[in-house]
């Protein structure tokens, strides 16, 4: 299978890429210096030199707040970006796989959220995402979108590296307690994406661990499997303003991944297997500064 894959140097790129490389696929893995998504010819010119058979887009402005403010830069990049992508495929006749997010809800519905549930987005970097869904939708019907949510790995930044990092310089955090989602292990997604590629997938389908947690649930694990004794202080949203609103309840139903007969594990399960493949120069750092 030949793939090509936008946004291979993020934190999904990360487990993404070797996932695929395991599978003996042939991959063409791009950063934004091989081809930037606003660059419609560039676009064109490495999907046509690639001749993919999927395409897998990651590439995404994903600063959630920098969106709020530089929404012109939010649509080139996540809507008219993967719109140049959708249009390059079609021309090659290549599969598209987007990435999306469960920021194309507001988190009102209170029940998990479906495929087909209507978007609703509540932020300028869930307005771009779920604009581009509805793009490619028009432009290539047979398009697969995985919407995913909470991703957390080690190609980056990622709320449970922010965790273990304060908890080991303060003896109290505070966390928001009335958000509740699914947190998603990069290295799970991204081999539930390899199959999905595998078994054709086409349409909306949800991608994320099993289960769901708020962030101070998921803070409290993550602090406790790790054995820090620093304590976490459950707080709300309003008393941590940010500019852009994120949803209160973003579960996303699982019903359409089970479809293809693929079942993710627990976001517990993860959280310990992501602790345990912590790089080591970040174990190192955590036990040292507990002790100072
Ligand atoms: N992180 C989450 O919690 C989360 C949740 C739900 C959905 N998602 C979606 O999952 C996907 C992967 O997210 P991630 O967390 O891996 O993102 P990430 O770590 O921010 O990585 C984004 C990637 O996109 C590249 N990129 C940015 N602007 C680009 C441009 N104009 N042209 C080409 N490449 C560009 C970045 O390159 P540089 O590194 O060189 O800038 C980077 O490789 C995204 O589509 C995101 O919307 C993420």
């Amino acid at each position: 299978m030949r793939v090509t894959l936008f946004g291979a140097s993020g934190l999904l790129g990360h487990d993404l890429v070797p996932a695929l490389s395991v599978e003996h696929v042939q991959l063409t893995a791009l950063s934004v210096e091989d081809a930037d998504l606003r660059d419609h010819a560039g676009v064109r010119s490495v999907i046509r030199d690639s001749r993919p058979e999927w395409i897998l887009l990651l590439a995404a402005y994903t600063d959630v707040d920098g969106c709020e403010s530089n929404r012109d830069l939010a649509f080139a990049v996540n809507c008219e970006g993967a719109v140049n992508v959708a249009e390059a495929a079609r021309e090659a006749g290549s599969r598209l796989m987007f990435i999306s997010t469960d920021y194309v809800f507001d988190g009102t519905k209170g029940s998990p959220y479906q495929v087909n549930d209507a978007r609703s987005p509540a932020s300028v970097y869930g307005e771009s995402k779920a604009r581009a869904e509805e793009r490619l939708l028009e432009i290539l019907p047979e398009v697969c979108i995985a919407r995913t949510s909470w991703l957390f790995g080690h190609g980056g930044k990622c709320f449970p590296a922010t965790i273990l990092q304060l908890a080991s310089t303060r003896s109290e955090i505070s966390v928001v307690n009335d958000q509740r989602g699914s947190p998603t292990f990069t290295r799970d997604l991204a081999s539930a994406l390899v199959k999905l590629c595998r078994a054709s997938a086409r349409g909306i389908v949800h991608v994320t661990n099993s289960g769901n947690c708020t962030w101070y649930e998921f803070a409290t694990e993550i602090a406790r499997a790790s054995g820090l004794p620093t304590a976490v202080k459950p707080v709300t949203t309003a008393e941590f303003p940010r500019p852009a609103r994120r949803p209160a309840y973003s579960v996303l139903s699982p019903d359409s991944l089970h479809a293809y007969n693929i079942h993710m594990p627990e976001w517990q399960d993860a959280g310990r297997r992501y602790l345990a493949s912590a790089p080591a120069a970040s174990a190192a750092v955590i036990p040292s500064g507990l002790s100072s």
